[in-house]
């Protein structure tokens, strides 16, 4: 897998952190989209000033889900994109979408699943009072954040912590730990290829 789309919805924070590891690290697959669902959204801003293409491209402009991920998937084909990473895609994938890159979409979500699924998650452990949080990152089924998982990360909540701290919290370990876990992804993925590969050769 080569070619990379990153699908967001708001601030960009862990699109930005993936394709600075990705260039920092000097990887082989390369970061070739932004997809975004809200026209405005600051994401945007940083994929520009990354630049890295973006494709804005709002659902309400579309009479059905179907019509508006077919409109996604001719862009992502077209580029020849190999695998997406959602990075605060606030919207569920649909049958068109996933059917087309089964296997071949990640997540990464503030909680640690299957706790807190949805939105607000870390709103909602901390007001729960949980004194253990964390971040999931994890294979995109049809399911709301469930899906094979590929990495957990807790995040302690510490004496008179804050709301506000303990999401500062929550996205440093997203930002260190998201492109780590993609790229050992993408590793196990290769591997899989090369052996499948030899097996070929063989018979
Ligand atoms: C991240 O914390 C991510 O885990 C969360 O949205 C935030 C996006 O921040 N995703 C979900 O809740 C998905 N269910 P960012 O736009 O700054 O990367």
């Amino acid at each position: 897998m080569k070619r990379l789309a990153i699908f967001a919805s708001g601030n960009g924070s862990n699109a930005q952190a993936m394709i600075e590891a990705s260039r920092q690290e000097k990887w082989e697959e390369q970061v070739v989209l932004v997809v975004c669902d809200q026209p405005s959204a600051y994401v945007i801003e940083r994929a520009r000033s990354l630049h890295v293409p973006v494709l804005a491209i709002s659902p309400i402009l579309f009479s059905t889900k179907q019509e508006y991920e077919t409109c996604i998937l001719q862009t992502l084909h077209s580029l020849q994109v190999d695998a997406l990473i959602l990075a605060g895609y606030m919207r569920l994938i649909g049958p068109t979408i996933l059917h087309s890159y089964e296997g071949k979409i990640v997540n990464v979500h503030p909680s640690l699943l299957p706790y807190y699924p949805g939105l607000q998650a870390i709103e909602r452990a901390f007001e729960a009072g949980e004194e253990e949080l964390g971040i999931s990152i994890h294979l995109v089924d049809e399911g709301m954040d469930t899906g094979p998982i590929l990495q957990q990360v807790s995040v302690p909540r510490t004496e008179g912590m804050t709301l506000v701290e303990m999401q500062k919290a929550i996205q440093a370990v997203e930002h260190e730990w998201y492109p780590k876990t993609v790229r050992s992804w993408l590793d196990d993925q290769k591997n899989r290829g090369g052996t499948k590969h030899e097996k070929a050769s063989v018979n």
